[in-house]
């Protein structure tokens, strides 16, 4: 979980996830991610994002950024930009550029 500003969001980076392939398919990715945002949400962040796969995420409680609205420093593929929202308004404000914050 990398701290981030995200346009005007405050939030963390998720990722990446990964689950040795002996032990998937138990639900184990899908508790990390659980765990991995209500630590966030303990730390104040207004938002979760990461770049992955939507059928996989949206049932966790991601939706989809707005195509293109956010810029980060490497090529992403913009379909694949999700975020778990935790204060209201949040898709407005994820405009702009994702950078590293202290
Ligand atoms: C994705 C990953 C973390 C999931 O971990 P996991 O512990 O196996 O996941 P869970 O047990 O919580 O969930 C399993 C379910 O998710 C589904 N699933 C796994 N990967 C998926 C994907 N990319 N898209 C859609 N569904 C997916 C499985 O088919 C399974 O479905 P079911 O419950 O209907 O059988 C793991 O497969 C992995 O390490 N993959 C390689 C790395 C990777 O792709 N990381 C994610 C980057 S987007």
């Amino acid at each position: 979980m990398t701290p981030v500003v995200a346009g005007l969001i405050k939030g963390h980076l998720l990722g990446p996830l990964a689950v040795r392939p002996s032990h998937k398919n138990r639900g184990i990715g899908r508790e990390l991610v659980r765990i991995a945002v209500e630590a966030a949400r303990r730390k104040g962040s207004e938002c979760v994002i990461l770049v992955g796969d939507p059928p996989y995420y949206q049932p966790l409680g991601f939706e989809k950024v707005a195509y293109g609205a956010l810029t980060f420093p490497g090529p992403v593929d913009f379909n694949r930009v999700l975020v778990v929202p935790m204060i209201e308004d949040v898709h407005a404000g994820l405009k702009g550029d994702i950078h590293w914050r202290a």
